[in-house]
């Protein structure tokens, strides 16, 4: 049975394939268009898992979108509206704050782009399907039910609390499940406006960073302030009293944001804003692992993108493991929704994600002919992994692009800038060169059979470490020998490598551990400033050149950056 998976068509477009319960493929259309976080129906995506699963559109038995019909989405809109009312209502909150609730939350709903063109999203969907003769294919999912089932389908645990949160999807803002022999049972849904996704949204716009884009930012810049300083005052917007889920009150007020970052160093209002979500998701989490006596909870929705939260949820002491899927986003919601169809269709059990190397890969002579239409002089390697060592023990940035591409927001060896992790001051100096924030930390990437000796309960997210989801704590010798790759606050979001997962990377970090003794390396994204990560050679040469990086690998080629 094959069944494409579609993500929605608002942002983030996505594409995977399941071919009889595997995923084989699976991309984003930024890749290919450019375009960060690129919306609109995903043509290109589309066209490339179908070519990497070795099927044309005739042999799609079904298309699975991850959002429920027009009119079914916006019931249920007003369904949550109405009970929102009842509920500001009853609930203890200032005056003239419920009243901006109210008005905003009305606002919202009035000029809502969906309502507008009144199902013009699911025209668009249909009509590209058309084109390719799948609409009717075409199978409606629950949004949240999708997020979790591309946890629990990927998990490898047959019996587990499974929890989806993000900022908005087919009118919730979250779920909680149990995934228990192949099936997903609902436990609650968590109705917008209750949505923690909002609550960092908007904390990230009024902080001057952009909403949906730079929530990451907001977690780095949080571990240098003082979380106590506004706890108080933001932990009392949500109400904790109910058993089921929490409520927020005077979600749709953005003054309230707005009022704080300007009155407070934006520091303590981002650490203020993460220990509070930290906080509110571990209660429900932890209160739902209980009720279910589950050991292990598996994750999805964009709000699971947030690592350092993710530690604290792996920290409960009723959680033996943690799981994130690697395309935790509405990237990745697609994929979801194609295996809680499968799932519905056929008996199917959770396994784990060999890895997810799902995207587009190139060949020696694809890259040749970059390198000569660029006029590159290059060398090809007999022994690629041990000279990309010779230059990285030499203090060189080298760039990496091998390959399969990643599939999910992290570049995971072979999309990747690679460094040594030894000096601190490269968080600046590297981050200027690629465009990014100065503040924002490197993360690391270790020999898998090193965790233990660098990382805290990692036994806990052995296996969600392999696509970088979750901070630990660093051990003190992860702290001494690789600083650059710690954040202030003492953790790292690993990345661990196994042998016969990436065996081109392993033998890079084994050499490089054999040279310095050190099993770590700095692994950041191949890309420059706000572009998506490098998909092409073309690309991979484009962002090289943009960073004033010295070595480029690509595959088995070497280019070295002329002296200044
Ligand atoms: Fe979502």
């Amino acid at each position: 049975m094959v069944i494409v998976g579609l993500s929605p068509i608002a942002h983030e477009s996505a594409v995977g394939i399941l071919v009889d319960g595997k995923l084989v493929a699976a991309a984003a259309e930024e890749r290919f268009g450019r375009v960060k976080n690129q919306a609109g129906f995903p043509h290109q995506a589309l066209d490339f898992c179908l070519k990497r699963a070795g099927v044309t559109a005739s042999d799609v038995d079904y298309v699975a979108y991850a959002a429920l019909p027009f009119h079914r989405e916006r019931m249920r809109d007003l369904a949550g509206y109405g009970q929102n009312i009842a509920y500001v209502a009853r609930a203890h909150d200032d005056a003239p704050r419920k009243l901006w609730h109210l008005a905003n939350f009305t606002r919202n709903m009035l000029v809502n782009k969906e309502w507008e063109s009144w199902g013009g999203t699911e025209r668009k969907i249909r009509s590209a399907l058309r084109d390719r003769g799948l609409d009717k294919k075409l199978v409606y999912t629950d949004h949240h039910r999708a997020h979790c089932a591309s946890a629990y389908y990927t998990s490898g645990c047959d019996r587990c609390l499974v929890v989806s949160l993000d900022g908005y999807g087919s009118g919730q803002a979250g779920s909680f499940y149990l995934g228990e022999g192949g099936k997903l049972t609902l436990l609650t849904t968590i109705p917008y406006p209750h949505s923690l996704g909002t609550f960092y949204r908007r904390v990230t716009q009024a902080l001057g960073f952009k909403p949906n884009r730079h929530e990451g930012k907001i977690v780095g810049l949080a571990a240098f302030g003082d979380p106590a300083k506004l706890y108080d005052q933001v932990v009392r917007r949500f109400d904790l009293e109910h058993d089921d889920y929490y409520r927020y009150k005077s979600s749709q007020d953005p003054y309230f944001e707005k009022g704080l970052a300007e009155r407070y160093s934006r520091e303590d209002v981002a650490a203020a804003y993460q220990r509070v979500l930290e906080d509110v998701a571990t209660k429900y989490i932890q209160h739902w692992m209980q009720k279910t006596a589950t050991r292990m909870v598996a994750c999805a929705g964009g709000v699971f993108a947030n690592v350092k939260m993710n530690q604290r949820v792996m920290e409960l002491p009723e959680v033996d493991q943690m799981y994130v899927f690697p395309a935790m986003g509405d990237g990745g919601v697609g994929v979801g929704a194609a295996f809680a169809l499968h799932g519905d269709l056929r008996q199917l059990s959770p396994a784990t994600l060999p890895d997810v190397y799902l995207g587009p890969a190139y060949s020696d002579a694809d890259i040749e002919r970059a390198l000569v239409a660029e006029g590159l002089p290059f060398k090809k390697s007999p022994d690629v992994e041990r000279d990309i060592v010779d230059q990285l023990v030499a203090n060189k940035v080298v760039a990496r692009f091998d390959g399969a591409m990643e599939f999910g927001p992290r570049a995971l060896g072979n999309r990747s800038i690679l460094y040594p992790a030894v000096e601190p001051e490269v968080n600046k100096w590297l981050n200027k060169r690629l465009k990014r924030t100065e503040f924002m930390p490197f993360a690391p990437i270790s020999l898998d059979e090193e965790a233990n000796t660098l990382y805290d309960h990692i036994d806990r997210v052995r296996y969600s470490a392999e696509f970088m989801t979750v901070t630990t704590n660093c051990t003190p010798q992860m702290r001494a020998q690789s600083p650059a790759a710690v954040h202030v606050d003492g953790t790292a979001r690993p990345q661990l490598v196994k042998q016969r997962i990436n065996p081109s990377v392993h033998r890079i970090l084994r050499l490089y551990r054999e040279r310095t003794g050190i099993p770590t390396l700095i692994n950041t994204s191949f890309n420059i400033h706000e572009e998506p990560i490098v998909c092409s050679p073309e690309d991979a040469i484009r962002a090289w050149r943009d960073g004033a990086l010295e070595v480029l690998a690509l595959g088995t080629y070497l280019v070295n950056r002329p002296a200044a």
